[in-house]
C-alpha cells in the first residue's frame, strides 16, 4: 500500500490564454488531495477518467482510495491533483521508478486526453513540484516563493473545464480578430505581473485586468464577478476568477490585517471563503495509515 499526496493550485494570472502557448503564472496552495494505491488483481475505484488512465499507463491494476480537501470542479486543480497523487503512488506501489518530471509529463498527457487535445501543463507541473511557476507553452520556470495574502472564494457553481477551454476555442475559431487581442493582452499581463511579484498592490490592479479580460473572453459568470467587487469593496488590492471560470473559484489579494474581512464579504454573498498561502511542497509520500 502506498499513500501520496498532490496540493492544489490557483492561476494568480493567465488561465485560457496559457493553452494557446501565452505565459500563465501559477501557485501550488495548501489543501492536498491524498491517494492511496495497493496492488490488487481487480480494480476498486471511484469511476474517474483521470485514475483509470493513470492505471492504463502504468500498465499495472489496483485499488485507490482518494481522500481530497479540494473541492472538485472548482477551478483549484483537483483533477490534476489526484492525476499526479494517483501516478505517483502507484509508481511507489509497483516500483515503477519514474522520476518525477516523467510523473509530470504523463499527467499532463492524461489531462490533454480527458480534456480533449486542449490543455497547459501547469496544473499538472503546479501539482508535481510545488511553489511559484510561470508556464510559457510547454516551458515550466520556477519563481522565487511568495509570501502572497490570499482569499480564495468559491462560488459554489459548477463548472466543467473542458466545456469552457472548448467555448475558447470556439469564440476564437469565430472571432479570430477580437478573441486573439484578448489572449496577447492576458499573455501581457502575466509578464508584467512577474517583474513586480513583491508589490502585492500592483499585482491587484493586474488581477482586476485579467479578470475583465476572462469576462470578455466570455468565461465569467455573474456570481464570480459578485464575489470579485465585494473583495475588492472589503479591501483587496485587486480579485479576479481563477481557473477555468464559468463558476468555481475566484481569489483575491488582500492586506493581511484585512484578509478576514475579505473573507467575510464573500461569504455574505453566498459563497464559501478560505484564507490560502503558498505549498512549496509538490506531490509527497504520506505516512500510511
Ligand atoms: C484550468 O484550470 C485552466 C485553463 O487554462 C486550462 C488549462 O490550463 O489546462 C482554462
Amino acid at each position: 500500500m502506498a499513500t501520496w499526496s498532490a496540493p492544489g493550485k490557483i492561476f494568480l494570472f493567465g488561465e485560457h490564454a496559457v493553452v494557446y502557448g501565452k505565459p500563465g503564472i501559477a501557485m501550488a496552495i495548501k489543501p492536498r488531495v491524498f491517494v492511496t494505491v495497493r496492488k490488487s488483481r481487480v480494480a476498486h475505484h471511484a469511476k474517474s477518467p483521470y485514475i483509470d488512465s493513470c492505471f492504463d499507463m502504468m500498465g499495472v491494476r489496483g485499488s485507490v482510495y482518494v481522500n481530497s480537501q479540494l473541492a472538485s470542479s472548482s477551478g483549484l486543480g483537483s483533477s490534476a491533483a489526484v492525476t499526479v497523487a494517483t501516478l505517483s503512488a502507484i509508481n511507489d506501489e509497483f516500483g515503477k521508478k519514474h522520476r518525477p518530471e516523467e510523473i509530470a509529463d504523463m499527467a499532463f498527457a492524461i489531462e490533454k486526453k480527458v480534456q480533449k487535445g486542449r490543455a497547459s501543463p501547469t496544473d499538472t507541473t503546479v501539482s508535481t513540484f510545488g511553489g511559484l511557476v510561470l508556464i510559457t507553452g510547454t516551458k515550466r520556470r520556477r519563481l522565487p516563493p511568495q509570501n502572497f495574502q490570499l482569499v480564495v472564494g468559491n462560488s459554489l457553481v459548477q463548472h466543467n473545464t473542458a466545456r469552457m477551454v472548448e467555448q475558447v476555442a470556439s469564440f476564437r475559431q469565430k472571432s479570430p480578430d477580437i478573441c486573439n487581442p484578448i489572449i496577447e493582452a492576458i499573455g501581457a499581463i502575466s509578464l508584467s505581473a512577474m517583474r513586480h511579484l513583491n508589490d502585492a498592490n500592483k499585482l491587484g490592479e493586474y488581477m482586476n485586468m485579467n479578470h475583465a479580460l476572462l469576462d470578455a473572453l466570455g468565461v465569467g459568470h455573474p456570481q464570480l464577478s459578485r464575489l470579485v467587487l465585494a473583495s475588492r469593496a472589503a479591501g483587496a488590492y485587486g480579485a479576479k476568477l481563477t481557473g477555468a471560470g464559468g463558476g468555481g473559484c475566484m481569489i483575491a489579494i488582500c492586506p493581511k490585517h484585512l484578509k478576514s474581512r475579505v473573507a467575510g464579504a464573500i461569504e455574505a454573498c453566498d459563497a464559501r471563503a478560505f484564507s490560502t498561502s503558498i505549498d512549496t511542497e509538490g506531490v509527497r509520500k504520506e505516512k500510511d495509515a
